[in-house]
Order: C-alpha cells, then structure tokens, then sequence
C-alpha cells in the first residue's frame, strides 16, 4: 500500500492512498495566508472535515463541487453542506466509524467549537483515525489535551497529525503530553505559524520530541509531501 501525506499549510493536508485523493479541511489559497495552492489546483475524491470553522472549511464547498468529492463530516455540518448545494455527504458521528474504499474512517472527540462561517450550528467538533490494510494514522483537528488520547492509540498509531500552535488547540507542551497518551511512531506538526495568536518555534518544539519521546517528528513544509 502507498500513502502520501501533502502539508498545504495550517491544519490542510492531502493524503493519497493507493491513488485515492483524500483532503483534509480545505482551506487554501488565498484564503489560507500560508498556502501556495488555490483550490481549483486540488483534486479530491473524499473531503475530511474536521469542524465548521472557517479556517478548515473556507474552501470545502467550492472544492466539494468541482470535484464531487465525498464529505464526510459530522451530521450538523453535513447537514449545513446540503443548504449550500453539497450533496454528495457522508454524515457521521463522534465514537462512529465507517469502512470507505480507501481506509476505515473513526469520528474521534475533540475538545473545541465547530460554529459555521455564517452563524450555523456545526455540531461537535472531531478528529479522524484512519485505518487501513497497513497503516493507522490519527488526525487530531482542533483540539485541547485531553488523556483519552489514549485510547485513540491503543491500537497503535503510526503517523499523527496533531495542532501544536497555542492560543486555540494544544500548544507546544500539550502536545508533548499528547504524544505520550497517543503513542505514535511519527508526529507532524500543524495549525501554527499562520497568524501571530499561533506563533510557535516549530523546530524547537521538534527537537524536544526527539529528546523526550521516542516519536520521530516531521516538520513539514508547505506542498512538501511525506511517502510512508
Ligand atoms: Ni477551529
Ligand atoms: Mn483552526
């Protein structure tokens, strides 16, 4: 199995799995102050949306229509998609998993808001682990520490992709913390770096994961794709 994993900048990633594109909260350019990439340059067979906010779902609609891709998202926001001329949905929820094509798709807890752009409710917010042939990989959105990331990894995680920047997630410290409860083999870092609320030194934080855990980091820069 082939998995790639492309930062696109702030919490916006692109995995290809075995050639299935799977975007994860779309938020590009010029919306995204740290993106290089306009959505109409992105192709996209599933969307993961993590929560309402504007800043993992500015571009989700647009992208959702050019490409028909599948969202899969929480059920008030899969909801709020439909009103917008989102059809093509698929509607879960917290603690729920479902088998796609391309991995088994868990709705993990977050703890955060998810309020759409224009006032809607946006549900709970959540995360996803993806599970597939050979390969888990946990992606946390927005969120604060919380010590059932534990059982997330319980079954062993081999690449999380965790917010680090502060101020409205997990900053530097939490996310050392996160580490030790989730267990996983890689960790990249993100959600930082893109206004000045999440300034963080990015590599300092790195090098602490290299000290402290045993998890290996991958700092990543904007449209560098990381191969499993
Ligand atoms: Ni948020
Ligand atoms: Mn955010």
């Amino acid at each position: 199995m082939s998995i790639a994993i492309t930062y696109h900048g702030h919490a916006t990633f692109s995995l290809d799995i075995d050639g299935t594109k799977v975007v994860v909260d779309p938020f590009f350019a010029p919306n995204n102050p740290l993106a290089t990439v306009k959505q109409e340059a992105i192709s996209a067979d599933y969307i993961l949306q993590t929560h309402g906010h504007g800043d993992h779902i500015a571009d989700t609609v647009p992208l959702a229509k050019r490409t028909g891709a599948t969202v899969i998202a929480n059920f008030e926001i899969v909801n709020w998609l439909g009103s917008k001329g989102v059809d093509n949905t698929h509607p879960m929820h917290i603690g729920g998993g479902y088998k796609h094509p391309f991995a088994h798709v868990k709705m993990t807890h977050a703890i955060h808001g998810s309020g759409l752009p224009d006032g809607s409710y946006g549900g709970n917010p959540g995360g996803f682990l993806l599970t597939t042939d050979s390969t888990r990989i946990y992606i946390a959105g927005d969120t604060a520490l919380y010590s059932d990331m534990a059982l997330t990894g319980a079954h062993g995680i081999d690449v999380a992709i965790i917010p680090i920047g502060d101020n409205f997630t997990m900053g530097p410290d939490d996310a050392l913390l996160a580490l030790g409860y989730l267990k996983p083999k890689v960790v990249i870092p993100c959600h930082y770096n893109t206004w000045p609320y999440i300034e963080v030194d990015v590599n300092g934080w790195a090098d602490r994961v290299s000290a402290e855990t045993d998890v290996k980091p991958i700092v990543m820069t904007v449209e560098q794709t990381y191969q499993l």
